[in-house]
């Protein structure tokens, strides 16, 4: 395995003995667990490389000590802050179901309830492929944004279509929340080469867009119109 390496860009610059170093072109670059990085070679660069080591190239290296590990640390804080987050809304889901009215979006919260459980053993098998416990850090966040639902609901009359919009509005602004995060997580996962990771952040990333529609789908055939009327 070769000693060490830095990237720039396309280009490479390999330590082959710790003081002769050589650049060549590389055509894909991933990171890899452990703080190793993959290497694609072009033909040219695989010639190059068997010439001056008087080897076949390995495509295996170390990265740069300083950059990954941070990313791969500001990468497992965030597993742990959504991990937090999905756990706090399985809790706080019924109250909602609860407090709604219309069958359609007590339906589509209980629903989402469901899948919201599926996320949080999603993540515990995130942690189980990345090798780490299971923690929770608390994603303040999330704990401002079921305040804010709870709130709207004692400011609201029970058993009115108002008080159905201003779930939905709450609901609707946790599903951002979670579709942001699971978004940036998911590409974060393929940068760090995390590949099946990624996979599994994708599928409930799919699942929020969805129920983010759902409720958009119930507000508009639905529920604004009834509470236009209560005005
Ligand atoms: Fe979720
Ligand atoms: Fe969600």
């Amino acid at each position: 395995m070769l000693p060490y390496s830095q990237v720039y860009g396309h280009n490479t610059t390999v330590d082959i003995s710790r003081n002769q170093l050589i650049k060549i072109p590389v055509f894909k670059t991933t990171i890899l667990q452990d703080g190793y990085i993959d290497y694609l070679l072009n033909e040219k660069s695989n010639n190059r490389m068997k010439n001056e080591t008087g080897t076949e190239p390995k495509f295996t290296t170390k990265t740069s000590p300083k950059a990954e590990p941070a990313l791969q640390e500001l990468f497992m804080d965030s597993i742990m802050d959504i991990y937090w987050a999905e756990n706090h809304l399985v809790k706080n889901l019924p109250k909602m179901i609860d407090a709604a009215t219309s069958s359609k979006l007590k339906t589509a919260i209980n629903d989402h309830l469901a899948q919201t459980k599926t996320h949080v053993t999603r993540l515990e098998q995130v942690f189980e492929l990345l090798g780490e416990d299971a923690l929770a850090k608390k994603c303040d966040a999330m704990e401002g944004l079921a305040k804010e639902g709870e709130g709207i609901v004692e400011s609201t009359e029970s058993g009115t279509a108002t008080r159905d919009v201003g779930i939905i509005l709450a609901s609707q602004k946790i599903e951002h929340y979670e579709i942001a995060t699971y978004g940036g997580l998911t590409q974060l996962a393929k940068t760090l080469g995390h590949d099946d990771v990624a996979e599994l952040l994708y599928q409930t990333l799919t699942e929020e867009k969805a129920a983010d529609q759902l409720l958009t789908d119930v507000a508009e055939n639905d529920i604004n119109f009834k509470a236009s009327e209560e005005a």
